[in-house]
């Protein structure tokens, strides 16, 4: 039974991800998966859109996930490894040599990221489409203003 595990916080959940645990899957058996808590995020500086515990239902029902639990912190990952007994450790590879130290207990790997897509630049994509929105509005405001306007000016 070879156990493959990785962490991450998997807000918005998008092909990335998707592609990410699917690759993970194909090198064991199982895949376990770690997801950052919402305390955890704020420590790094994040904050999720969706909740931890809906992420870990989103992550959990994936059929590429055998199992999915809670990152609380960044020293767990050895107590995890040797209490999941995990054969490979993988991770995107924009952590690349991060988790190196981890290759005394367990096999350690970076994958290639799908290019294009992250939750971030999900986050600044939906943002630009609401100042679009309120753009839109004060324009049509404006217009509707003009209309009054005129029709009090023919009245006055
Ligand atoms: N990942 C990936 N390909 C992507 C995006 C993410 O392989 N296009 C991987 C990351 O390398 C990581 C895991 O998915 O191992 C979880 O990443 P996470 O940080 O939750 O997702 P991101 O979309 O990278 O989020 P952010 O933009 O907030 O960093």
């Amino acid at each position: 039974m070879t156990t493959v595990l990785t962490y991450g916080t998997f807000d918005l959940f998008h092909v990335g991800h998707v592609r990410l645990l699917k690759r993970l899957r194909a090198l064991g058996d199982r895949l376990i998966v770690g997801v950052s808590s919402d305390e955890f995020n704020a420590l790094k500086g994040k904050k999720s859109f969706f909740s931890y515990e809906e992420r870990l239902e989103i992550v959990a029902s994936s059929q590429y996930v055998d199992f999915a639990f809670p990152e609380n912190h960044w020293q767990q990952k050895r107590d995890d490894i040797i209490k999941y007994q995990v054969d490979i450790f993988g991770m995107g590879h924009d952590w690349q040599g991060k988790f190196d130290d981890l290759s005394n207990i367990c096999q350690v790997i970076y994958l290639e990221r799908t290019e294009n897509v992250s939750t971030t630049e999900i986050k600044q994509a939906l943002s630009l489409v609401n100042v679009e929105k309120i753009r839109e509005l004060e324009k049509s405001f404006s217009t509707t203003l003009d209309i009054l306007q005129s029709i009090t000016s023919a009245y006055t």
